[in-house]
């Protein structure tokens, strides 16, 4: 009933991570493209990404190495097809974000590739030493600023997707964070490039932004969700009381850091990959050592100089929090890094929804199974961006794209019934009870409390127009998905470790499917 402006574009982009501006670039050479993002354009965990981009470019590697390195990591549950098409499409796209301005570190004149876990080969290009993320976010900003098809809109907050009569997605609602005042922006395709939704738990690696906005309208939509079982905690996140868990890029291990335990020892030497073991395995072992006490990371093997010349962003922040990790170990702990499940799509990035697209972290198109491996999702970003324009510049051709008028819009009827209003409800409530019973470790008990917790809140909950409540409120909806397929998969795979069910089953391997409507597999 409320007044809204309203705004037609071509191609609409929500989120100006990696993917976001990387789709709203591709989609500009065909149509006018409106990207909307939530705070200001580089406000993303693009911006945040250290260790680099996995790509199978240098002359020793091979697209078909860097997918049985992805295969193997993603412990059985990768999508074979989407991995293909991202180990084959990676070195093109690579090229064209080199050819757009990204400087990658070289070392006499060719790239200089390093290591991290689970990769047979050294692959992972890098910027500025540890600062990968800033320099693609830098260039993709420049690229798309100066576009003039491009327009991008700062603060807009995305509160639902519209859809027509027929259920095809055309367009969101969306409230501007500077006016208060509702927006609608009507679309020939939409793509959610909403980014993770690590800001479900109190320790995390993600920035503020974090909040699964695009998974939960995606859900309250109607979509599917899949394998939102599947959260990656990083091993290695910094851990000095009071200070954020600031990321400690798996490639100082790559380049030959040894974790240690309370009494010094080098705990992970007998197991199998040693410090660079699959993300998984490397967190679990340091939460098991923490009950013993505090947990080490030493730079001292790589050496004084290549820690300072590699990793000067981890080497200054250590030393701004009073460590210098030239001369002293660095406590570590694990956190919250990245999400493997997400709004389900095919290997072209179309979602369940028609006209709906989803890449980037908040897609799970596949490529990361159980367990992504390190560094594959600023490339996940790059090549289905790609493919999705590549889908509607084809359907473009081929029926036409649809011409969204605001008389189209269709409505549901909200059957949701509040109990009572419960807007105190605070974020660290959920990010705790997550972290206890839905984290690294999880039993049956503890998820079937956090389901029933979660769920109260969500139905109790009633967000006044207000960002933060309006972010916690997705963020219950999400939590709740991630408990409920965390209870249901009674295995332990990848980032989701089950204690009482501490096997990994090999037979009925499917991918957990979650719509309003209730939870399935496939
Ligand atoms: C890191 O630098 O360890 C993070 C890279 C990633 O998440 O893949």
């Amino acid at each position: 009933a409320e007044e809204c402006r309203i705004y037609s574009t071509g191609v609409l982009v929500l989120g100006s991570g990696i993917a976001g501006l990387y789709t709203a670039l591709k989609a500009s050479e065909y149509f006018e493209v409106t990207v909307l993002t939530k705070k200001g354009i580089p406000e993303s965990n693009t911006k945040h990404a250290q260790g680099g981009i996995a790509v199978a470019l240098d002359q020793e590697d091979s697209p078909s190495l860097h997918y049985e390195d992805t295969l193997y990591a993603g412990a059985g549950l990768c999508e074979s097809d989407s991995v293909r098409v991202l180990v084959e499409d990676g070195p093109l796209r690579v090229e064209e974000l080199i050819r757009m301005g990204a400087h990658f570190d070289r070392k006499n004149g060719k790239l200089a590739f390093t290591q991290e876990a689970a990769h047979s080969r050294r692959r992972i290009l890098h910027a500025n030493g540890d600062a990968t993320g800033e320099e693609i976010e830098r260039t993709l900003i420049a690229q798309a600023l100066g576009e003039e098809r491009i327009l991008v809109k700062e603060e807009q907050f995305l509160l639902d997707l519209l859809k027509n009569q027929k259920g095809e997605v055309i367009g969101v609602l969306s409230l501007n964070g500077k006016t208060q005042e509702l927006e609608i922006y009507l679309a020939q395709a939409v793509v959610l490039a909403t980014g993770g939704l690590g800001q479900l738990y109190c320790y995390t690696t993600n920035p503020e932004v974090a909040t699964g906005d695009g998974m939960a309208a995606a859900y309250r939509a109607g979509a599917q969700l899949m394998d939102m079982e599947f959260v990656q905690f990083h091993p290695t996140a910094l851990f000095i009381p009071g200070a954020p868990r600031f990321l400690i890029s798996e490639a100082v291990r790559g380049e030959g850091a040894h974790l240690l335990n309370v009494r010094g020892e080098r705990f992970m030497e007998d197991i199998s990959g040693k410090e660079l073991a699959p993300r998984d395995v490397v967190a679990r072992e340091i939460w098991r050592e923490q009950a013993k006490g505090e947990v080490y990371l030493d730079f001292r093997p790589i050496g004084l100089e290549k820690v300072k010349q590699r990793f000067p962003m981890i080497y200054q922040t250590c030393l701004d929090y009073g460590i210098n990790v030239l001369e002293d170990r660095l406590p570590v702990a694990p956190a919250a890094h990245y999400m493997m499940g997400g709004v389900r799509t095919d290997e072209m990035g179309r979602t369940s929804l028609p006209n709906l697209y989803a890449s980037g972290e908040c897609a799970c198109n596949g490529v990361h199974g159980a367990n992504r491996l390190a560094s594959n999702s600023l490339l996940d970003g790059l090549v289905f961006g790609g493919r999705i324009v590549e889908d509607i510049v084809n359907t473009a051709r081929s029926k036409g794209l649809m011409d969204p008028q605001l008389s189209d819009i269709h409505t549901e009827k909200d059957e949701s019934c509040p109990g009572y209003l419960r807007n105190q409800l605070k974020r660290e409530e959920l990010q705790e009870l997550m972290w206890e019973y839905v984290g690294i470790i999880r039993e049956e008990e503890g998820l079937k409390k956090a389901i029933k917790l979660i769920g109260d809140w969500d139905r109790t909950f009633i967000p006044e127009r207000e960002i933060a409540q309006l972010e916690l409120k997705n963020l219950l909806a999400i939590g709740h998905c991630v408990a409920r397929a965390a209870l249901a998969r009674e295995e332990s795979r990848g980032g989701h470790y089950r204690w009482d069910y501490p096997e990994t089953h090999t037979k009925d391997l499917k991918h957990s499917i979650q719509t309003k409507e209730g939870y399935d597999v496939c």
